[in-house]
């Protein structure tokens, strides 16, 4: 597999690079959906839906360029050729707000784990639409992805509309815990920002509940102190609309690592 970074091209030169690497992509790529590495047991779905022709080309084509390689050496050269910021989106469903921040901020990198295979597929379909190419995707469970990025490396970290996993016996099911709040703290750099966000009344109070608990990150006073008022450069997902349509209200934690 071969990383080209190309957030520093025009976009003219950009698209070349990106064919010139396509036409080279081996064509029957298998994508691995296991690591040695695992930790705890997942519960997300991994496939749904059939998924197009066309975006089973791209999952054999784009995702091996756009790949996001964990090996320690990788990741120190794709993070030292960036200037912009570096942002993490964990589970990012389908893509939707992932390639909107990427195509607002072309000179930042984005990061974005998620282990449902149609997600990814359709977080390919808007880079390639889009003509996006600052993003990087891990298609597997974004726990190893927090366990493999180096300490204080990240400007952002995203977490919107996590599963809620309602019964109390599920409740180590959720992204959310301590640990993965550390974990966050750890990879951000001072200064930080971390975003919660969902509509789910149960995960709301839990994030309330978690992030009090670990009591080390601020309300961020660049944004709007209200829990419903969403942060700046917001896009509204397809989820979230059907959330507003079945009248939920949303709620987004918008939080600093105060440097
Ligand atoms: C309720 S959906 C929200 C999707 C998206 N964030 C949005 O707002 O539209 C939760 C997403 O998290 C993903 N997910 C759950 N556990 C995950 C894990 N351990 N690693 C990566 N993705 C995960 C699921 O596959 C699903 O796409």
């Amino acid at each position: 597999m071969e990383l080209v970074d190309t957030t520093d091209l025009k976009s003219v030169d950009r698209k070349v690079v990106l064919v010139r690497v396509r036409q080279r992509a081996p064509p029957n790529i298998k994508i691995s959906m296991t690591h040695p590495h695992r930790i705890r047991k997942t519960y997300g779905r991994r496939k749904g839906r059939p998924i197009s022709k066309y975006q089973q080309g791209l999952l054999h084509t784009l995702l091996p360029e756009v790949t996001l390689d964990l090996r320690p050496e990788a990741l120190q050269t794709l993070f030292k050729s960036q200037k912009g910021r570096i942002c993490l989106e964990i589970g990012f469903g389908a893509g939707e707000h992932l390639a909107h921040v990427a195509k607002s901020n072309p000179g930042d990198l984005f990061l974005g784990g998620e282990i449902f295979i149609n997600g990814v597929a359709s977080l390919l379909r808007h880079m390639d639409q889009q003509d996006i190419s600052n993003i990087r995707i891990y298609p597997d469970d974004a726990r190893e992805l927090l366990k493999a990025l180096p300490t204080g490396s990240l400007d952002q970290i995203y977490l919107l509309y996590p599963d809620p996993w309602r019964k109390s016996r599920h409740a180590e099911r959720r992204f959310l815990q301590q640990e993965t709040l550390q974990q966050f703290w750890d990879l951000l750099k001072p200064g930080g920002k971390l975003l919660l966000a969902s509509d789910d009344p149960l995960m709301i109070t839990w994030m309330e509940e978690q992030v009090t608990n670990f009591a080390k990150f601020t309300i961020d006073p660049d944004e709007n102190k209200e829990l419903t008022a969403p942060p700046q450069q917001w896009i509204q997902t397809r989820y979230e609309s059907k959330a507003v349509q079945e009248k939920r209200t949303s709620h987004y934690f918008k939080l600093l690592k105060k440097g």
